[in-house]
């Protein structure tokens, strides 16, 4: 498939714009290109369909720093979070993904740890993680923790000591290329203002390797000394009882120390040159045996391979490696705002199905942290059709094959934000991003209406919990703007609505959890090439379902397959009247789910 991504942003003559704001969307998945779809045809019992806790939990992600401030400094923390624990339980929703909450200077908003072992003093205290994570345990739900191994922070001890010295004992935790060997071969760095992933550090004459920021060096999984210490961590959090961890840019661990020359690594392909070094299995396997085997715990890497068959190399259950991925084909499709089709997404969506359809299994998700409002990107955010089609994308997200992540505030239909000028923003992508441009002497306009619907900023703005002053997120200052529309957006609104985006994500995680066909049921895609609607059904031991959902903001009539017979009333629809056949008239954004059999 073509990443047409990238030449959104390449046509801004800023071609580093597009990680920086974004993410790594879509970059890992060129090789998608000469992948052919199939139709998944399901045996009785499949490695995809056996029975696991982390099949048919839903995973709720959750920005800590943006979620719930209880001291009044403007920054979400851990006592928040468990003051909102009955809200988080309301949902229906049965694990939470925590984003770092690690001592961390902050560089990346704790994508930059100093301490593993450590909760990041804004955010609180050991005792208050205990107690958070005793309030989830006792209200059934479980906590999945961010794990960042690619990189340290600088300000991590280990750095701090391998810096010093080049006999230092961390010297081998990190890449280190002598100046008197001349200038290191070149590495592109997403974060970094020039894209130069080689800093210099004059106390030992000699570059170091950051993928990311200058202040996240890359940690050396080629030592198995720096190995045993993360298998240490990782049980250090697992014995406190945690339910798991989301690996942080794992397919990007493995290198090569000779530093061959990667020829014209840029950022459209820097991803695909750094995936899936040398060994990257070897790490994972051992890491299962040495640490995950003996936890019945669940694992999801950040995008990991370059395309489904190197996926599935994380995810099959006889490698012994980790539960699931998640992709950025899916996000990435819409990144192109400009030539964005459903039948793009459609493509993805199925292929990426298809292929764990016998074996392995995938994350569902549409939003997170690194990207802007799904409802911005993927719906539309104007006010006649905020509602119905963030309900709709809630319903996407919780009827297809794999484990749904749900970005919080996506349940209330959050949109993203405005920002007014570069003081407003706070993500290291964009700031770094700027500061380049205004070295280029680029073309501000375009800049910031590029940043404006593709910042990562948009999605970390705080939680919309009221109408009160800065939406009950804080007494004090916020660290980033709550987005205005807080007044008429937020949960007190939507709880009293029993229309609300909020009351139909619940209705929605209900039926998921009432009925396993929407766990392990076969998915098949219809109508492949309308541009507007796309539909699907989902079958399971004789069980099956339609969904229909209406991708755009104009009433359209879609006739039923031969043979497809709806039967009773719709177990779900963002609409107070379900359109019946043979050909069924559909409201702006509607989303009806249908029991056929
Ligand atoms: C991942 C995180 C992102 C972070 C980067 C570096 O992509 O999701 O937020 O900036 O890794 O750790
Ligand atoms: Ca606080």
């Amino acid at each position: 498939m073509k990443v047409r991504y990238y030449s959104f942003f390449a046509s801004l003559n800023r071609p580093a714009v597009a990680l920086l704001l974004a993410g790594l969307a879509a970059s890992c998945n060129q090789a998608g290109k000469t992948e052919t779809t199939t139709t998944a045809t399901t045996p009785a019992a499949t490695a995809s369909n056996k029975a696991d806790w982390w099949k048919e939990t839903v995973v709720y992600q959750l920005y800590p720093r943006s979620f719930q401030d209880s001291n009044g400094d403007g920054v979400g923390d851990l006592k928040g979070i468990t003051s909102r624990l009955d809200y988080l339980k309301s949902l229906g929703v049965g694990t939470v993904w925590l984003n770092p909450i690690y001592a961390s200077p902050n560089d990346d908003n704790g994508y930059d740890i100093s301490d593993y072992r450590a909760i990041m003093p804004e955010f609180g205290t050991m005792q208050d993680f205990d107690a958070l994570l005793q309030g989830m345990h006792g209200r059934g739900l479980k906590l999945v923790m961010d794990l960042v191994v690619n990189h340290s922070s600088d300000e991590h001890a280990w750095f701090k000591s391998a810096r010093a010295s080049r006999t230092s004992p961390y010297r081998d935790f990190y890449y280190w290329w002598p100046a008197e060997k001349g200038t290191p071969p070149a590495r592109y760095s997403t974060f970094d203002v020039k894209h130069d992933a080689w800093q210099y550090d004059a106390p030992t004459k000699s570059y170091y390797l950051h993928y990311f920021s200058k202040k996240q060096p890359d940690l050396n999984w080629n030592n198995p000394k720096l190995r045993q210490e993360v298998y240490k961590i990782m049980r250090f959090w697992l014995d406190k009882g945690i339910d798991g961890f989301r690996m942080d840019a794992f397919q990007f661990v493995a290198k090569d120390p000779s530093f061959p020359p990667i020829p014209n690594v840029t950022e459209s392909n820097f991803a695909n040159s750094y995936n899936h070094g040398p060994r990257l299995h070897d790490y994972l396997q051992e890491m299962n045996r040495e640490v995950l085997s003996h936890y019945n715990v669940m694992t999801v890497a950040e995008g990991a391979g370059r395309n489904v068959t190197e996926a599935m190399l994380f995810v099959d259950p006889a490698r012994k490696e980790l539960n699931m991925t998640y992709h950025f084909e899916g996000v990435g499709v819409g990144n192109n705002a400009d030539t964005y089709q459903l039948t793009d997404l459609k493509r993805v969506f199925t292929k990426w199905d298809s292929a764990f359809a016998q074996k392995g299994w995938q994350a569902i998700d549409l939003g997170n942290h690194d990207q802007p409002r799904m409802v911005s990107k993927f719906g539309d955010d104007r006010p006649a059709f905020r509602a119905p089609s963030a309900k709709l994308l809630n319903t996407f997200l919780l009827t297809m094959r794999g484990t749904p992540y749900c970005y919080n505030g996506d349940e209330l239909g959050m949109t993203n934000s405005k920002f007014n000028g570069i003081a407003d923003y706070r993500d290291v992508a964009a700031r770094n991003a700027y500061t380049l441009l205004k070295q280029q002497k680029g073309d501000e306009k375009a800049f910031f209406h590029t940043l404006a619907r593709f910042s990562r900023d948009n999605s970390r703005t705080p939680f919309q919990w009221d109408d009160s002053a800065q939406a009950g997120f804080t007494t004090g200052t916020p660290w980033l703007n709550v987005n205005p529309n807080y007044v008429t957006l937020n949960r007190a609104a939507e709880e009293k609505d029993s229309s609300s985006v909020l009351h139909h994500f619940r209705r929605a995680i209900a039926v998921r959890k009432q009925h396993k066909v929407l766990v392990y049921g076969q998915y098949q895609l219809l109508d492949a090439a309308n541009p507007n609607i796309y539909a699907y059904t989902r079958t399971l031991n004789g069980e099956q379902v339609l969904v229909v959902l209406n991708f755009s903001s104009a009433p359209r009539t879609w006739a039923l397959p031969a043979g497809l017979t709806p039967t009773g009333q719709p177990w779900l629809n963002n609409y107070p009247t379900a359109p019946t056949g043979p050909a069924l008239a559909l409201q702006p954004w509607q989303a009806v789910v249908y029991r056929l059999r």
